[in-house]
């Protein structure tokens, strides 16, 4: 089997931070979601890996290079414009040869352990196997209507009126006939060859696609605050360690679960887990509550934060109200004046969000 990673696309919904950084690369737990997913396909026995990648294609491949971190063989490939998940797979077509794969959404992050899974697909007589789970609002996913034996009734995508609350989770097994079925359907309403309407097309031409329902959590990493909590489940599955080539000193206390990295500084601090502390990042006098990732090369200083990503080599110094549920660019620096007028005084990129008590 071959894998497909998806990590084009724009990620306008991350602005600003994704006017900056592919928004694949944006790590959870101190790890870029792009990672997580390279992992997971190599864990389940798969080696050669294709990355289709668009605008911010270059920085994706210095993030991932060959592929020899993580033991695997990558293929790049270029998508001129984010013209849908199928039409991903249709200019796949040349990498994938008559493989069976399973295709990634480069953006999602799903709980662990599902190499069982792509395993069993490739030993099965399917063409397809999808992966469904419940979600809330099913009118912003595809979404799947199952006959009572369990087998696939019909796919639609963004439906209006939802015939179930089954979602299509960003995990697809196919072989194939898959290419077939990108090449016969037409672009949808919103201009895009949807994989929803190549999976129908599959059902419709006789095609065995096996529905698999997940019961774990998964996250697409869409929007701001699902960072959030995705970084908040890795957090709590992740296995924590304090690295010996950290220093802690007498006066800080650490709590359970509790990571913190090669280098890492905490003075007179404390930090409640789960949460993680990245690389030469200097925790001093301040408080890191439970689901939070500092990235590498940061500095807290006097200050409080908890629920909230920061990313790498922005410092935090001298802010008196604790910081929660943020997501904090790189290079970014919040603090403290005491210069008069007695004002705030922001520097925020185009799309920033900024609350005041
Ligand atoms: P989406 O989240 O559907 O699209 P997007 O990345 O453009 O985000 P936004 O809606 O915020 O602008 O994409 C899911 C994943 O698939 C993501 O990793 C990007 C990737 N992708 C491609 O590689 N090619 C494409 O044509 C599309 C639509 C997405």
């Amino acid at each position: 089997m071959k894998g497909l990673i998806l990590a084009g696309g724009k990620g306008t919904r991350l602005y600003p931070l994704t006017y900056t950084r592919a928004k694949q690369l944006i790590p959870v737990a101190n790890e870029p979601v792009l990672f997580r997913v390279i992992r997971a396909i190599r864990d389940a026995g798969i080696k050669e890996i294709g990355i289709v990648i668009g605008d911010t294609g270059a920085e994706i491949r210095d993030a991932v290079g060959d592929g020899s971190l993580w033991g695997v063989d990558i293929t790049f490939i270029v998508q001129e414009f984010p013209a849908g998940l199928a039409h991903a797979v249709k200019i796949s077509e040349e990498f994938l040869g008559n493989d069976r794969f399973v295709m990634f959404l480069g953006d999602n992050v799903i709980q662990g352990g599902v190499s069982s899974l792509i395993e069993q697909f490739a030993k099965s007589q399917w063409d397809s196997q999808i992966v469904l789970t419940k979600v809330p609002d099913p009118q912003h996913f595809g979404v799947a209507e199952l006959h009572s034996d369990g087998s696939i009734k019909q796919l639609i995508e963004k439906p209006n009126n939802p015939p179930s609350d089954l979602a299509l989770v960003g995990i697809y097994m196919f072989d194939n006939s898959i290419i077939n079925a990108v090449n016969s359907i037409e672009p949808s309403a919103r201009g895009e060859l949807e994989i929803t309407d190549a999976i129908q097309w599959l059902v419709t031409n006789g095609h065995a696609v096996h529905p698999y329902v997940h019961t774990g959590w998964w996250i697409d990493t869409g929007k701001p605050l699902d960072m959030l909590t995705a970084n908040g489940h890795v957090l709590d599955e992740i296995e924590h360690e304090i690295s010996v080539d950290s220093g802690i000193d007498d006066q800080s206390e650490i709590g359970r679960s509790v990571t913190i990295q090669d280098g890492a500084k905490v003075i007179n601090s404390t930090i409640r887990g789960p949460s993680i502390i990245g690389e030469n990042t200097i925790i001093d006098n301040a408080y890191v509550g439970p689901y939070t990732s500092i990235y590498h090369d940061c500095i807290i200083r006097n200050s409080e934060i908890e629920h909230s990503i920061m990313l790498e080599n922005s410092h935090i110094s001298g802010v008196s109200t604790r910081i929660i549920d943020s997501m904090i660019g790189r290079n970014a620096i919040v603090g403290h004046t005491s210069k008069r007028p007695k004002a705030l005084k922001m520097n925020l990129g185009d799309y920033s969000n900024f609350w005041i008590p």
